[in-house]
């Protein structure tokens, strides 16, 4: 198997790490996979032998680890609220050795950039084993996840070759969103998403937000110069992003982060809070935005210096950032870039090494 690519896709040309290039790419990442998974109508389109695999399902099983994981969350949204799939995401470390009940009828989708990481390939040969059908979404053709998949669905994101996963942590997300809107048109469900036309909205709303470099430096600066740790806080799809937004910070900048449910603040973490803890709080689901403004005051109240994203129209005075509005089910994809750079920043500020963070491989082919 043979590669190919651009030179551009693995120089760095003018910028200082592959980190800042590749969530800079983000936006192209977007317009190439809405290229690719478009048919000549201009239509998103998904192989129809993976859309009738899902559609059999009584049940789809998400395995993954890391960056990966956070995205299958994400995904879980998708699969239950476009196409009304039961659906659960498994960590794939637990899932070999701690093996689910399954249903009579699974499908198994696995999601991975490298397509090579030995707990997902762990579970996918057990999975075959036991003579299930498993689909995997990866950035790299050719790799063992999908060599050994009965299908697969490329991200199209090009070399991620920063350990910490960014642009295709948001191609997973978008390569999910139209399998998922796939299915969920394929079993004519009826959900008025033009999902095409949302996610050039995500591309538009993700250059803008491009822009902000400044900003981001200077939130770095404000909540993360001194801190020892930081927390994130959020509910529903806001809940997966704090996941990777943490995992961000702590994979490159060794600030011990954590992310939260918001209502399990008051069950245990609360009690972390002490005066300027830094709590990022993620506000872009209309249905817990007053929810989530309450954790806020209940930190703000025990002295946490909180930095609150909201999504516009949802935003109030006070507010940290606020991100450009997409379709609510799609906010995984916006909300993510800001705290992609907030980390880098806060990694750069104290000279740790973004690209190449110490004991992180980037692709794990061990158990
Ligand atoms: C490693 C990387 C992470 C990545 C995880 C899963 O731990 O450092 O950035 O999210 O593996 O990798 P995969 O290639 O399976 O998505």
């Amino acid at each position: 198997f043979t590669a190919v690519l651009d030179a551009s896709d693995i120089e760095k040309g003018t910028y200082p790490h592959y980190m800042l290039k590749e969530i800079d790419e983000q936006p192209i990442v977007i317009r190439k996979i809405l290229k690719e998974y478009s048919d000549n109508q201009g239509e998103l389109k998904i192989d129809q032998t993976i859309v009738e695999a899902i559609k059999e399902a009584d049940r789809l099983y998400i395995v993954a680890a890391g960056t990966s994981y956070h995205a299958g969350m994400v995904g879980k949204n998708f699969f239950e609220r476009l196409a009304n799939i039961p659906t659960e995401v498994h960590v794939a470390s637990e899932f070999v050795y701690n093996t689910p009940l399954l249903t009579e009828k699974p499908m198994f989708i696995f999601i991975s950039q490298s397509g090579e990481t030995a707990d997902s390939r762990a579970v996918l040969v057990k999975v075959k084993e036991l003579g299930y059908k498993a689909l995997t979404i990866t950035n790299v053709p050719g790799s063992t996840l999908s060599r050994e998949a009965d299908y697969t669905l490329l991200l199209h994101a090009g070399p991620e070759i920063a350990v910490a996963s960014t642009k295709a942590y948001t191609a997973q997300v978008a390569v999910l969103s139209i399998l998922a809107q796939a299915v969920a048109q394929s079993k004519n469900i009826v959900n008025g998403i033009d999902l095409s036309h949302e996610l050039s909205i995500v591309a538009n709303a993700m250059d803008t937000l491009c822009e902000y470099r400044e900003e981001y430096e200077q939130m770095a600066r404000d909540f993360l110069s001194d801190s020892r740790n930081a927390f994130y806080i959020g509910r529903g799809l806001d809940f997966a992003v704090c996941l990777e937004g943490a995992l961000k910070l702590k994979e490159i900048s060794y600030i011990q982060a954590e992310g939260f449910a918001g209502g399990e603040l008051k069950h245990g973490p609360i009690a972390l809070i002490e005066n300027g803890t830094p709590v990022f709080a993620l506000a872009t689901q209309e249905n817990i935005n007053l929810n989530i403004r309450g954790n806020v005051k209940e930190v703000v109240s025990r002295g946490a210096n909180a930095c609150v994203i909201s999504m516009k129209g949802l935003d109030m005075k006070g507010d940290a950032f606020v991100l450009p509005e997409v379709h609510p089910l799609l906010t995984p994809l916006i909300s993510v870039v800001p705290l992609q750079y907030i980390s880098y920043y806060a990694a750069l500020h104290r000279g740790c090494d973004v690209d190449k963070p110490r004991n992180l491989a980037k692709s794990v082919t061990v158990e």
